[in-house]
């Protein structure tokens, strides 16, 4: 099968948020700490009669009825995530309720996880799988979701929740590039979750950025050196003036405005903007200063970021600020954020616009594990290459258009969310702490504020086992 890629995408977040900039206040922080500091606006968050099963029944539920695709047809369903509610039983064998009435039982793929990177893996897998021996002609799919919620601190304003799930197939509108991915995988202790009670992970913030901006180091460098051999570039090598669109993993919307500015820092240091746009060049004439500058010892380097920061605005404003809807007004969801990001861009850019182009992508897990890969959007793409043609024609069609239509409500969902006040985000925290564990429990919060379609945890029986009811 050739052109393997993303062929429809589900996006779904909470439907009650809360206000950074009345966290501020509340949490008695400096004025502009969130939402200018940190670049969040609002964060999305899951009462508790919401969980990670539960996300991931309402995404798969959505993207095949609104796409039109028979159960039947899935071969593969894997799931990334690190809301891990048992120990044991994967996600993937919960969804597999949504086939009972199909009676297809033959779907391959458990779960994946390490941090935010679960779903990266997932979707890697997803695509070798397509590519492979073991392909039976059925469309692969991939869901991502988590909650993501911090111990009251200094991190609880980069919290957030969602989930995302992705239909795999041949002929698609995004392509991933086959060939160019790198990864960079190490062993740290930046953010970890040991206590298996908690909901909440161990952060150390700081290493946690800088192994974050290590591994964007690690994986651009070695994403240009294999796309240099490969691509045929009007310099000969490959740097950032190829790639038309940037998303990264979205802790904050600051350390991505950051890590544009650290790739613009990658190709200076060697020599690569050279072969930029005179415009985007020009954006940099004031970095003279930094000539000599090496990225040995630079993260915590402020003045060269901040003079780095403001030469790629321009970048960053054409190339990954489109990207960021979701990440600032949900927050980071882990596992999704990335493809959050993806889904952004697609709604916020034409569809000519976007046709051809190239879109890079950065993927971070704490612990760590980081790839960058891409994806080319194709002009127009055909009908997938199933195994019985007889059925050809009753197979949906999967374009550009119909993967961004697909998408378009994202912006109604986001203005019809429910904002709360910081007392009750905080009172529906303490709730989920006191009884995300507990068995024979049925959920204290009603049902009125989730959105149609949604589904919901109605009881944890005595032996723990949980059911599920759609609003
Ligand atoms: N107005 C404007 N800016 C402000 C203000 C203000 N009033 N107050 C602070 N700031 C700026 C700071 O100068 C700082 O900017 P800088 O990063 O450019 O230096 C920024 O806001 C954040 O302030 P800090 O004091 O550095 O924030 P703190 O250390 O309290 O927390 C952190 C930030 C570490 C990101 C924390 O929220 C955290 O641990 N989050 C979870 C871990 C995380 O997301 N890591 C990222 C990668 S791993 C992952 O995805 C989970």
């Amino acid at each position: 099968p050739e052109n393997v890629g993303i062929l429809a995408m589900e996006v779904y977040f909470p439907s009650s948020y809360v206000d950074q900039n009345k966290l501020e206040d509340f949490d008695g922080v400096s004025k502009g700490k969130y939402t200018k500091g940190l670049g969040q606006e609002e964060m999305g968050f899951c009462h508790d009669n919401e969980d990670i099963n539960s996300l991931c029944l309402t995404v798969v539920a959505r993207l095949m009825e609104k796409n039109h695709v028979d159960y039947k047809d899935i071969g593969r369903l894997e799931v990334g995530t690190e809301t891990i509610i048992d120990k044991s039983k994967s996600v993937k064998s919960v969804l597999m309720q949504l086939f009972d009435e199909s009676g297809n039982f033959d779907v391959e793929g458990v779960d994946t996880s390490n941090a935010c990177y679960g779903g990266t893996s997932a979707l890697f897998n997803a695509v070798a799988w397509v590519e492979s021996s073991a392909w039976d002609g059925r469309y692969a799919l991939v869901v991502c979701g988590d909650i993501a919620v911090y111990a009251s601190g200094n991190a609880r304003c980069t919290g957030g929740a969602g989930s995302i799930a992705m239909l795999i197939g041949p002929s698609a509108p995004l392509v991933i590039e086959p060939g160019l991915r790198a990864s960079y995988m190490r062993h740290a202790y930046d953010f970890y979750k040991p206590d298996l009670t908690s909901e909440y992970p161990v952060v150390d913030g700081k290493l946690s950025v800088q192994s974050y901006i290590t591994a964007l180091d690690n994986c651009y460098q070695n994403y240009c050196r294999k796309a240099s051999k490969k691509i045929k570039t009007k310099s000969s090598t490959f740097n950032l003036s190829n790639i038309d669109y940037m998303l990264f993993h979205s802790p904050y919307c600051k350390l991505v405005q950051k890590s544009v500015a650290r790739i613009v820092l990658n190709d200076y240091v060697h020599q690569e903007h050279q072969h930029y746009s005179k415009d985007d060049q020009t954006q940099l004439k004031d970095l003279c200063q930094f000539k000599d500058a090496s990225l040995d010892n630079s993260i915590f380097n402020k003045p060269l970021e901040t003079a780095f920061v403001k030469a790629s605005e321009c970048l960053f404003e054409r190339k990954t600020k489109p990207s960021l809807l979701l990440a600032r007004q949900v927050g980071n969801m882990y596992t999704p954020s990335l493809y959050s990001c993806l889904a952004s861009l697609l709604i916020s850019t034409s569809l000519n616009e976007l046709t051809g182009k190239r879109i890079g992508l950065f993927s971070y897990g704490s612990g760590l594990a980081a790839s960058m890969f891409s994806l080319r959007v194709t002009e127009h793409a055909g009908l997938p290459e199933v195994v019985n043609p007889a059925k050809v024609n009753d197979l949906p069609t999967f374009t550009l258009h119909s993967l961004v239509s697909g998408l378009l409500e994202i912006r109604v969902k986001l203005k019809q969310r429910t904002q709360l006040e910081p007392e009750r985000f905080t009172a529906i925290l303490e709730c989920r702490e006191k009884t995300h564990t507990l068995a024979n429990y049925s959920p204290q919060s009603t049902n009125e504020h989730i959105f149609p379609g949604t589904y919901h945890l109605t009881h944890v029986d005595e032996k723990f086992r949980r059911t599920y009811e759609r609003k």
